[in-house]
């Protein structure tokens, strides 16, 4: 893996944060961490072909997971919705190289992410409905676990009053 990227990448994410009018969005979590991305996706025309005018994304993960989003979303950009969905993981963040055993499943999720937006991701603007994954209770790691406070496998979560 290219360390040197991998930092510039994390010191400096690109395209973090939500497309207010996205025309598709894309989350997933990992059962194996408990991490998650979401994705968001701008179209646009470009000599008679859609491709994608931008995309960005949010990361509730670790920082393998940020440096792949950054670099896939600058990748895709100028890219047809199909020459995407064929790229692999590797390919999404090829300019990091080939990731440790232990994080290729960083770039899985951020892949997964992208292609759940792809595949069919609603726009919750566009759309008028905000699928259930995008409720503001929900909206990060952090309320999920706070909402449930409830039975979690063998673990009670009780949230703490904020300070
Ligand atoms: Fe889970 Fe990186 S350790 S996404």
């Amino acid at each position: 893996m290219d360390e040197k990227t991998l930092q510039e990448a994390i010191a400096n994410p690109q395209n973090l944060g939500e497309i207010v009018d996205a025309d598709a969005v894309g989350t997933v979590g990992s059962p194996d961490c408990g991490d998650m991305v979401r994705m968001w996706i701008k179209y646009k025309e470009q000599d008679g072909r859609k491709v994608i005018d931008k995309a960005s994304f949010q990361s509730f993960g670790c920082q393998t997971a940020i440096a792949v989003a950054s670099i896939a979303t600058q990748l895709i950009k100028g890219k047809t919705r199909e020459e995407v969905l064929n790229m692999t993981a590797a390919e999404l963040s090829e300019p990091l190289g080939p990731l440790p055993p232990m994080k290729i499943h960083c770039g899985q999720m951020v892949e997964g992410a992208l292609k759940a937006a792809l595949e069919g991701g609603i726009s919750p603007v566009k759309s008028g409905v905000i699928p259930q994954s995008m409720t503001p209770q929900i909206a990060t790691l952090h309320d999920a676990l706070a909402s449930a406070g409830k039975q979690v496998g063998k673990i009670k979560i009780i949230p703490l009053p904020a300070p």
